[in-house]
C-alpha cells in the first residue's frame, strides 16, 4: 500500500447512488494447507463440566457486558434498547438508537455451553426485539416476532439460551429492521471455545455504513428508488463505531485473530489487509477445515469472517484493513478507492504465539438431499415494492408457515433471483455449506454459513441439514427487502 492512503486519515463521503455501485470481487484465494502439526482433535473441544475455568481471552476493539453471574458458566447481563447519541463527525452529534448507550452495543462474550441471560429492556417509544444471528439456540429465544410478541415501549424480556458453539456471531433488533439496525441496534457476540487456539491478542472490527444528512443526522428513510431496489447505503463507513479510519496499535511479530462482521443494510463489504500476511480460518459457522487466503475478502451483510493476521513484514510500518468503494472522482469518471477503514500503526514488538487449530470436520450424510428451488423475484404492487419468495411475499408478523422438513434431512436450496442486484440470504437456527454458483462447484466460499449472497443470474445452491428444531425465518438480510416480503418461514421437526 502507498504511504499516501495509509496516512489518510479522510472521512470519504460517497455519494448514495454510487455507494451501491461497490466493487464485488470474488474470493479469489488459492486454498493452503493447515499446520498440521499437533491439531487438537474436536472431541477435546466438548466442554467439560468441572474444569477449571480460565478467564476469556480478552477481545480488544469493543466494551464488555459486564457478566453479574458469580456462575463461571452463567453469563448475566442487562441490555436496554434506547435513544442515544454518538459523534461520527467531530463535535456533531448524531441522534441514534443504541444498546446500553454505545452502537455497537456492548461486546457479548461467553464459552461454549455456557448458559447466557439477558435481561432486555426496551425504553424505545417502538417496539423491538433481538435477534441473535447465528446462534443455533432454541426458536423460542430466537428474537422472530412471529414467535416472541414484540418487546413493546417500557416493556422487557429475558432471553435466556445455552450457547452451542464457539464463533463470531452478532445481534440486533428483528423489528422495523430497516431503520432500527440502521439507526444503530446491533452488537457483536463471540463464543470462545473451550481451549481457544492462543493468539498475541484478539480483536474484533464491527462494520457498518451510515447516512448522515447536512445537519448530520440519519437521512430520511426513502420508501421508492434505489433505497428500496438495492437497499440503503449510506455516505460513511463506521469501524466499531468510528467513521473514517479506526486506529490502534499492534506489536511487530505478534499473530493475531481479527474478527469481522458485517452489519450493513446492504453494503456488500470488499476487503483487503496491507502489512500483514493474513490468512481466512473462520466463517459465520466457525473455524475452517482449511484456512486460505483470498487477495480480496467480500463479506455480505450479516456475513462474519474471522482472519489469521501475521504481523511479520519487517518492512512494514502499518497494517491497515482497507474497504473498497467505488467513488465518482473530481473528473467525474467512477473508479474504485481503497479507503482505510482500520489503520494499525506497528509498535513496539512481540514473540510470535503459534495457534493450533481444531480439526474440523464439515457435517455430511448419505442420505439423498433433497432438492428445493427459492426464487426471490418482486414487483409494484398497489403502487408500493414488494419482495417475494416464490411468488409469496411474506408480510407482517403472523405469515403462516409453509414449509416443512424433518431435523437432520439434508436438503438443497438453490436460490435464483430476479430483482436487484444483490440478496445476502440468511437462514436462522441452521448453518449451511455453499455447494454451486451457476451449477458450478464453489470452491472458494468454504466453510460453514448462515447467510449467502445471491447475485443475479447466478443461482446459488446451498446444502443444510437442518440439525436445530424449531421455526426458523429465512430471508434476505437487506432489510429493505425482508421487510417488503422477501421473508419466510420453515418447520423444523424433531427427529424422535
Ligand atoms: Cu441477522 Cu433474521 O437476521
Ligand atoms: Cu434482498
Amino acid at each position: 500500500m502507498n504511504s499516501e492512503v495509509s496516512k489518510s486519515r479522510r472521512v470519504v463521503w460517497l455519494t448514495p447512488w454510487l455507494s451501491v455501485l461497490m466493487a464485488c470481487s470474488s474470493m479469489n484465494g488459492t486454498p493452503q494447507d493447515a499446520d498440521a502439526g499437533g491439531l487438537l482433535d474436536a472431541q477435546s473441544l466438548d466442554v467439560v463440566d468441572d474444569l477449571p475455568q480460565a478467564p476469556l481471552p480478552v477481545v480488544h476493539g469493543l466494551s464488555e457486558l459486564p457478566d453479574q453471574s458469580p456462575d463461571p458458566r452463567v453469563v448475566e447481563v442487562d441490555l436496554t434498547a434506547a435513544s442515544g447519541e454518538a459523534m461520527y463527525v467531530q463535535d456533531r452529534w448524531t441522534r441514534i438508537l443504541a444498546y446500553n448507550n454505545s452502537s455497537p452495543g456492548p461486546l457479548l462474550h461467553a464459552r461454549v455451553g455456557d448458559r447466557v441471560i439477558v435481561h432486555f429492556r426496551n425504553n424505545m417509544p417502538d417496539d423491538t426485539t433481538v435477534h441473535w444471528h447465528g446462534l443455533r439456540i432454541s426458536d423460542q429465544m430466537d428474537g422472530s416476532p412471529r414467535i416472541q410478541a414484540p418487546v413493546p415501549a417500557h416493556g422487557s424480556f429475558t432471553y435466556d439460551f445455552v450457547v452451542p458453539e464457539p464463533g463470531t456471531f452478532w445481534y440486533h433488533s428483528h423489528v422495523s429492521s430497516i431503520e432500527q439496525i440502521d439507526r444503530g441496534l446491533y452488537g457483536a457476540i463471540v463464543v470462545h471455545e473451550a481451549s481457544p487456539p492462543r493468539f498475541n491478542a484478539e480483536r474484533i472490527f464491527v462494520l457498518d455504513d451510515v447516512r448522515l444528512d447536512a445537519n448530520y443526522q440519519i437521512g430520511r428513510f426513502l420508501t421508492s428508488g434505489p433505497d428500496v431496489g438495492r437497499g440503503r447505503t449510506g455516505n460513511y463507513l463506521l469501524t466499531n463505531g468510528t467513521a473514517g479510519t479506526y486506529a490502534l496499535t499492534v506489536p511487530r511479530g505478534g499473530v493475531e485473530r481479527w474478527r469481522i462482521i458485517n452489519t450493513a443494510n446492504a453494503r456488500t463489504m470488499s476487503l483487503a489487509v496491507l502489512g500483514a500476511n493474513i490468512r481466512v480460518i473462520a466463517t459465520d459457522g466457525g473455524f475452517l477445515p482449511t484456512p486460505y487466503a483470498p487477495d480480496r475478502l467480500e463479506i455480505a451483510p450479516g456475513q462474519r469472517l474471522e482472519l489469521e493476521v501475521r504481523v511479520s513484514d519487517p518492512d512494514a510500518e502499518h497494517v491497515e484493513l482497507l474497504s473498497f468503494v467505488l467513488v465518482q472522482r473530481s473528473d467525474g469518471t467512477i473508479g474504485e478507492e481503497a479507503i482505510p477503514i482500520v489503520d494499525a500503526t506497528i509498535e513496539g514488538s512481540v514473540d510470535p504465539v503459534e495457534p493450533t487449530y481444531p480439526t474440523v470436520r464439515l457435517p455430511e450424510t448419505s442420505v439423498p438431499a433433497e432438492e428445493r428451488q427459492l426464487l426471490l423475484s418482486g414487483g409494484v404492487v398497489d403502487g408500493g415494492v414488494e419482495f417475494t419468495i416464490n411468488g409469496v411475499a411474506g408480510h407482517g408478523h403472523d405469515h403462516p408457515v409453509t414449509e416443512r422438513v424433518m431435523q437432520g434431512m439434508p436438503q438443497r436450496w438453490t436460490i435464483t433471483s430476479q430483482v436487484s442486484p444483490e440478496h445476502p440470504f440468511h437462514l436462522h437456527g441452521q448453518f449451511f455449506q455453499i455447494v454451486e454458483r451457476g451449477g458450478v462447484p464453489v470452491t472458494d466460499e468454504p466453510g460453514l454459513r448462515d447467510t449467502v449472497l445471491v447475485r443475479g443470474n447466478e443461482p446459488v445452491t446451498i446444502l443444510t441439514y437442518f440439525e436445530n428444531p424449531g421455526r426458523w425465518m429465512y430471508h434476505c438480510h437487506i432489510s429493505e427487502h425482508s421487510e417488503r416480503g422477501m421473508m419466510a418461514e420453515i418447520q423444523v421437526t424433531p427427529n424422535p
